[in-house]
């Protein structure tokens, strides 16, 4: 049993309680899990993954001697725009089927969303089992994900290009040692990005999971140098087929990174060139894949869009000032957050010049964001609960959600697709191209770490 002070003081249905798990709950904690998913670890499996559990501040919803529920955080560091922010990563998230629909996540999440605004994690990212478990809770789709599967023969190239330089199979503790610092370079220019800890590489990135051999085949690490010089990477598995035609080998790509563009390409040549090997898919790539514009038939890699990361803002103040922008302008939104009041109300949001920067382009100029007035402010005209001045009332550009926000926040989503999607209502004629001006990232957001 936990002890008493690992007790969470918050109100919870059905006389259940909220406990952070101990090293000795851990498991237990997580063990709603197995129901949830459908998925048991064995103790091998436990051992493998434990280590990341624990840094993962998981919580469990009790009855008596049972864990009901449970979720976890992690702490990371996300790149936007210009800069970075901390972010907490909400994951393992299940209740047990036996006690669905009964409001649990509803108090978990209450209490998950209040602790991380303590914390002073302004934003809250998951990847999503079912988004609409998540949207209710005020997350938006900040970064679109795509898939692919291509036949080897059908793969060409619309533009013939040499290799820059050679690949090198290295294994796992080579890997840890190489691959940090490539992936930090693109971590640092790809908003969506996040911080990867010695324990996301070893345990999730470089890890030959039995689990996932055992449908993918055994995982492969491979570097790319130029002149000797560590720049890019690849992480694939390959499984093993052959039939009376011959072999039929199938590589699933988990991660290509170079340092620059030219580099990447040259990985993703001699991925899809594989010897025996008859069909590459691809896995949660950036939208378009960069692919898609360099081979000669785009169709053929049969890319499939959906969502990527979503994201919750918390703090609009210190998220919103934590990215710069590529446009000055001044904009005010009228937000409604339902799940967390104290975001609903006016905000203006206001982007000068660079500065010394002025004549840099792209998004490098900071913004100052005030509340003009708080409240639930509906949309569609409501008024704001706490008597804003006539002013604020009559400036509003853009009437949205908080969820779409989130969404539009790393620039992976227009303001204008959100108004397409009857999302996002310009008040302000010409407020949506300004709103995107201002949001334009320089570098299309992906988030290529899983948790
Ligand atoms: C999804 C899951 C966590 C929901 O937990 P729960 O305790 O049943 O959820 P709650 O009773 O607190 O419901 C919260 C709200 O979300 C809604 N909701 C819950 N699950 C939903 C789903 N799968 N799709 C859409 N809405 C859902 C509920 O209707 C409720 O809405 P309301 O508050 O407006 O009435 C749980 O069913 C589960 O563990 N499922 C399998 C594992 C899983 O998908 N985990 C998510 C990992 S990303």
């Amino acid at each position: 049993m936990t002890e008493p002070t690992e007790r969470i003081d918050v109100p919870m249905p059905d006389g259940l309680v909220l406990r952070r798990a101990t090293p000795e709950t851990l498991r237990a904690s997580l063990s709603p899990l197995h129901a949830a998913f459908a998925e048991a670890w064995s103790d091998q499996e436990w051992i493998d993954r434990s280590e990341v559990y624990a840094t993962a501040r998981v919580v469990a919803a009790w009855e008596g001697d049972e864990p009901v529920a449970t979720a976890g955080v992690e702490t990371f560091t996300l790149t936007v725009p210009g800069g970075e922010i901390a972010a907490a990563g909400l994951t393992l998230v299940g209740v047990k089927p036996s006690h669905r629909r009964r409001g649990i996540l509803r108090a978990i999440m209450r209490q998950q969303l209040d602790e991380y605004l303590v914390r002073g994690e302004a934003v809250s990212i998951l990847w999503a089992s079912e988004a609409a478990i998540y949207q209710r809770f005020g997350y938006g789709l900040a970064t679109l994900a795509s898939t692919f599967e291509i036949e080897r023969t059908q793969v060409a190239f619309a533009r013939p290009g040499g290799t820059v330089g050679r690949m090198r199979m290295v294994d796992a503790a080579e890997a840890l040692r190489l691959f940090p610092a490539i992936y930090e370079r693109i971590r640092d220019v790809v908003p969506g990005s996040l911080t990867r800890d010695e324990n996301t590489w070893r345990l999730g990135v470089l890890f030959d999971a039995s689990y996932f051999a055992a449908n993918e085949g055994p995982k492969f690490l491979a570097v790319h140098e130029t002149d000797g010089t560590p720049d890019g990477y690849a992480v694939y598995r390959i499984k093993a087929g052959w039939d009376q035609r011959g072999p039929r080998s199938e590589v699933t790509v988990r991660e290509v990174v170079g340092g620059t563009p030219a580099v990447e390409i040259d990985v993703w040549r001699w991925l899809l060139d594989l010897d025996l090997v008859t069909k590459i898919s691809g896995f949660r790539l950036p939208t378009p894949p960069p692919l898609l514009l360099a081979l000669a038939e785009p169709r053929r890699l049969g890319v499939t869009v959906g969502d990527g990361l979503w994201l919750r803002i918390l703090d609009p103040v210190a998220a919103l000032e934590a990215r710069r922008y590529a446009a000055p302008g001044v904009l005010v939104i009228r937000m409604t957050d339902d799940f967390c009041p104290w975001n609903a109300g006016t905000w203006r949001i206001e982007v000068g010049d660079a500065g010394p920067d002025a004549a840099r382009a792209g998004a490098c100029r900071p913004a100052r964001v005030t509340r003009l007035a708080a409240g639930a402010g509906a949309t569609g005209g409501g008024a704001d609960a706490t008597s804003p001045g006539a002013d604020a009332r009559a400036e509003v550009d853009l009437e949205l959600d908080v969820a779409d926000l989130g969404a539009a926040y790393l620039g992976g989503v227009r303001f204008a697709d959100l108004a397409a999607a009857a999302r996002v209502r310009e008040v302000r004629p010409g407020a949506v191209a300004l709103a995107d001006a201002m949001f334009l990232p320089d570098r299309t957001p992906a988030c290529s770490t899983m948790f």
